[in-house]
């Protein structure tokens, strides 16, 4: 009996020795969390918050996709010379993604201009990629249809739009969007729309203009709730972040943020809005981007998984996710270089103690959950009866800088008679 204590405690201690952070990356401890971690993300899929690879395909390819093989980008240039080209079928499928938001994203320079042209131009692009390579990729637009691909093998591609310029402050416009499949918008990018403040303006010299939603922005929360689209708060003030918190009916998420406990950039998120997404239902997907992980110019693995950690002990285990921002970012941390390298992380997390159970709420099911809430609540606005909401954006709230672009409001009793 006591030869058996004796022998098992040396095992313990060998297997702590194994299993310590120096020895993570070459030790046969690692090489068995990596096991159980991809083993983990066989049985529920990973779901990422945020993946740019939309926006590489236009500034690379001009969208023009049609001939393009996109199962091995490493040795295609511009791709394999790029610092920021993560993503490839082969690679994602080394990563065990098992559903992708993609991102159609338009930068701030597009805002009153051509901003609802070139979103379009990235929502049909998500759409021929997915239907391009349909062994890999299934358009996917609710909760029910991710876990369907996953049960066939193949990625759920959902549409994220990432900034709330895209709209051109119509709420025609967000409901057309949501017809072509997007199921999620970012308030805004890094810029403010007219409706709603975004990140920087918190950033140390910066006022805010609008302090949070206008009561435009408020209806906008109001009808992506009765659509079912979720709101994505990455990018937003904190003052926007607590607004939507306040208003949402629904859960919200960070589409690809990490903690601001751990790194006091302005696109990640503050202990006491993480308690509010705990009270919401909300998850925050955490971003792999140096800059955001560690406020330096490296990070690792573990760095990320401290970010996950963090935000278990402060929202809960319930309310974390991923969202890399991979081809939207240049530097990525070590052990996380490109989508190959998820099971990394979650074996670093098995490492640390962390239960299969609580990797399968992290990996996806915490997504899953937030949005089958996000379908309940629109269910329950349809049959509760409330209409779209249908009023236009104040003329007043339009700055300057979008009157040149508008042509006003054409509301008018008299008839055309030529
Ligand atoms: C983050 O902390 C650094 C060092 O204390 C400081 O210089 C910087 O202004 C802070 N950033 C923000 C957004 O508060
Ligand atoms: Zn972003």
């Amino acid at each position: 009996m006591r030869l058996r204590l004796t022998v098992f405690l040396v095992l313990l201690v060998i297997e702590l020795i194994l299993s310590s952070p120096s020895r993570r990356f070459d030790g046969v401890a690692f090489e068995k969390f990596l096991i159980k971690a991809r083993d983990v993300l066989d049985r529920v899929p990973l779901i990422d918050g945020h993946n740019d690879f939309p926006y590489s395909l236009r500034r690379y390819e001009s969208n023009q996709v049609g001939d393009l093989d996109i199962y091995d980008l490493t040795t295609v240039e511009p791709w394999a010379s790029s610092s920021s080209s993560h993503t490839d079928i082969n690679r994602l499928r080394q990563g065990k993604v098992g559903a992708q938001f993609w991102s159609a994203y338009v930068p701030c320079s597009t805002q009153y201009k051509d901003a609802i042209s070139k979103t379009w131009e990235q929502i049909d692009v998500i759409h021929r990629l997915v239907e391009a390579n349909p062994t890999t990729f299934a358009f996917v637009t609710s909760a029910q249809e991710i876990e369907d691909a996953f049960a066939q093998g193949k990625i759920g591609s959902m549409v994220g739009v990432e900034g709330g310029h895209s709209i051109g402050s119509s709420l025609a416009v967000l409901r057309m969007m949501y017809d072509m499949g997007v199921r999620y918008m970012t308030m805004t990018h890094s810029c403010p729309t007219p409706w709603a403040d975004n990140s920087q303006l918190d950033d140390p010299g910066n006022v805010p203009v609008h302090d949070g939603l206008t009561p435009f922005g408020r209806t906008v929360v109001a009808e992506m709730n009765r659509l079912g689209m979720l709101i994505d708060l990455s990018h937003v003030s904190r003052k926007t972040m607590r607004d939507a918190l306040e208003i949402s009916t629904a859960p919200v998420i960070f589409s690809h943020s990490s903690a601001y406990a751990l790194c006091n950039n302005t696109r990640n998120v503050p202990d006491d809005i993480l308690q509010l997404v705990a009270q919401n239902g909300g998850v925050v997907m955490v971003n792999f981007f140096v800059s955001y992980v560690t406020c330096g110019l490296t990070a690792t693995v573990q760095d990320v998984a401290d970010h996950i950690e963090h935000i278990r002990n402060i929202a809960g285990v319930d309310n974390v996710g991923v969202g890399s921002d991979f081809n939207g970012v240049a530097r990525t941390p070590d052990g996380l270089k490109d989508v190959s390298q998820y099971p990394n992380l979650f074996a670093e997390l098995l490492a640390r103690g962390w239960t299969e159970t609580d990797l399968e709420k992290v990996a996806g099911l915490n997504l899953l959950r937030a949005l089958r809430g996000a379908e309940s609540v629109r269910d329950q606005m349809a049959a509760d009866g409330i209409k779209p909401f249908d009023e236009w954006i104040p003329q007043t709230d339009l700055p300057a800088e979008a009157q040149p672009c508008s042509t006003g409001e054409y509301k008018s009793q008299k008839l055309l008679t030529e």
